[in-house]
């Protein structure tokens, strides 16, 4: 089951485990779910996959984008109108809630909703009856809800600006989508995924990473998610003229986050033969100025941490491995490992 289940959501990382588990787990039933996650975590890949995976496969998904509908149409958008209601509404029209009867509706950026249409869906929700604006019939739906947000809607709740019964209402099984940065390896096979794709569809057919272009991606926090590594591939395969995607390829703010992590310039240290072999990103400075004595010092603990394992702890060897002398010598500058 896990493998149909897990069949859009690429990943491999516990955290991603863990979810598909719990969404195999509640996608038999009908309840109403909330979705919370950051921005471009996948709310509604999984939004889609709780719906496909259970009863209501087949049957209607209707999206709604709750914070990219102005205020004075969210109404009339979810419920629907009669003719003469309001300017402009010339015919009889259906909203979403008929469109998913049957279905699902899947309440996007559900924190965005303004108070007064939280009542209107609480009651939707809640007694499965509504009216459409100008409307006086009742009119019965069965729709499961699956809500998603990246807002703290128990903030909200607590601030007044998100109504608590409809917030108890939505949250009747929770899915946290977790981001990027704590899904470990979870990069690598997106970027892989992600290039496949892209290059399937554009006339460019490229082989894979650069090592550093890897490093870096692995290494960058990625605030959008997988939204932004998404996006970040399909530009560097627009403006690749080479046969992988290289580190130059990536967006500025990626290469610099790298250079200050990693610390180092691209020199090969692999080319002198002993070197220890580290990654090595290009200073970029069209971001202003690099901090290098920062990034020297970074190079310098990594170096030494990596000796001090090598030895054992032993720091007089690890100084010997590093090619440094434990002695100070006169007026000469000390380097003692930490
Ligand atoms: N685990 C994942 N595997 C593959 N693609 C993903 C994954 N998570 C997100 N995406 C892709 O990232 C983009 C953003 O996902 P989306 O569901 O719109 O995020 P959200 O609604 O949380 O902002 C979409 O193109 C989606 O297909
Ligand atoms: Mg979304």
């Amino acid at each position: 089951m896990a493998s149909t289940v897990g069949r859009e959501i690429i990943g491999q990382s516990k955290p991603v485990h863990d979810m598909l588990k719990l969404i195999a787990r509640i996608a038999s039933s009908k309840t109403n779910v909330l979705i919370v996650g950051e921005s471009g975590t996948g709310k509604e890949l999984v939004a889609r996959l709780i719906h496909d995976s259970g009863p209501l496969k087949g049957k209607a998904f209707v999206p709604v984008n709750c914070g990219a509908i102005p205020e004075n149409l969210i109404e009339s958008e979810m419920f629907g109108h009669k003719r003469g209601s309001f300017t402009g509404a010339v015919a009889d029209k259906p909203g979403l809630f008929e469109a998913a009867n049957g279905g699902t509706l899947f309440l996007d950026e559900v924190g965005e909703l303004p108070l007064a249409l939280q009542v209107k869906l609480l009651r939707a929700i809640q007694e499965r009856i509504f009216r459409r604006v100008g409307g006086t019939e009742d009119i019965r739906v069965d729709v499961r809800i699956i809500a998603a947000t990246n807002r703290d809607l128990e903030a909200a709740v607590a601030k007044g600006t998100f109504r608590e019964d409809l917030y108890y209402r939505l949250n009747v099984l929770l899915v946290r989508t977790p981001p990027l940065r704590e899904r470990k390896g979870d990069v690598h096979i997106l970027a892989e995924s992600f290039l496949k794709r892209f290059s399937d569809r554009s006339a460019k057919k490229l082989a894979g990473f650069e090592p550093a272009a890897m490093a870096a991606l692995e290494s960058y926090s990625w605030p959008g998610n997988v939204r932004e590594l998404e996006n970040v591939i399909e530009r560097a395969i627009t403006l690749e003229n080479h046969d992988v995607v290289t580190f130059d390829a990536l967006p500025s703010g990626i290469r610099k986050a790298h250079a200050a992590a990693s610390g180092t310039p691209k020199a090969d240290a692999a080319a002198s033969p002993g070197a220890p072999f580290i990654s090595i990103a290009h200073p970029d400075f069209t971001q202003g100025p690099i901090d290098l004595p920062t990034i020297l010092r970074d190079v310098e603990k990594k170096f030494m941490d990596a000796a001090l394992t090598a030895s054992g702890g032993d720091s007089s060897k690890a100084m010997t491995l590093l090619g440094m002398s434990t002695e100070t010598p006169k007026g000469g500058r000390e380097r003692k490992p930490k």
